[in-house]
């Protein structure tokens, strides 16, 4: 069934000019951009995104890291979209994440990992409220 997923490349990877390249492995699939744009996010959006984290040892350096510089935020769409995308991203440690997935090829450090992507569809409803909504 064809559902939305929210996609973000995270700040590490849009300083180091790997934009292209990730949004290649995306549109490679046949999944579609519904929408996409470069921002940086406020800390109000982190904290919204991130709420589940709150309290654990890595939830400060998360925000200040997401809010460090511009992201590029998605709206894609497919067949599986969520499901497809975290399996092209790879695991959450790039360390661990097998070569050809994006946090694999891309990545080094687990609070540098490239990209985010919803986990479920229901994520994906909330976060494209946060991001392409009306909270600033
Ligand atoms: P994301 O939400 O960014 O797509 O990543 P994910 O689902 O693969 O991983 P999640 O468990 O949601 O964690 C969110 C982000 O927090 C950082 N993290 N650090 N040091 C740690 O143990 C730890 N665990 C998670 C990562 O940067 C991860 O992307
Ligand atoms: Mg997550």
């Amino acid at each position: 069934m064809s559902e939305q997923t929210y996609i973000m490349i995270k700040p590490d990877a849009v300083a180091s000019g790997k934009i292209g390249r990730i949004i290649s492995r995306f549109e490679d699939t046949g999944l579609v951009i519904e929408r996409m744009e470069l921002d940086t996010l406020s800390a109000e959006q982190a904290a919204a995104n991130y709420a589940e984290h709150e309290g654990k040892p890595f939830y400060q350096g998360l925000i200040d890291y997401i809010t460090s510089g511009p992201v590029v935020k998605m709206v894609i769409s497919g067949p599986d979209a969520v499901a497809v995308c975290r399996k092209l991203m790879g695991v959450t440690d790039p360390a661990q994440a097998a070569p050809g997935t994006i946090r694999g090829d891309f990545g080094l450090t687990m609070d540098a990992n490239v990209v985010h992507g919803s986990d479920s569809p229901d994520s994906a409803k909330r976060e494209i409220g946060i991001f392409f909504g009306d909270l600033k």
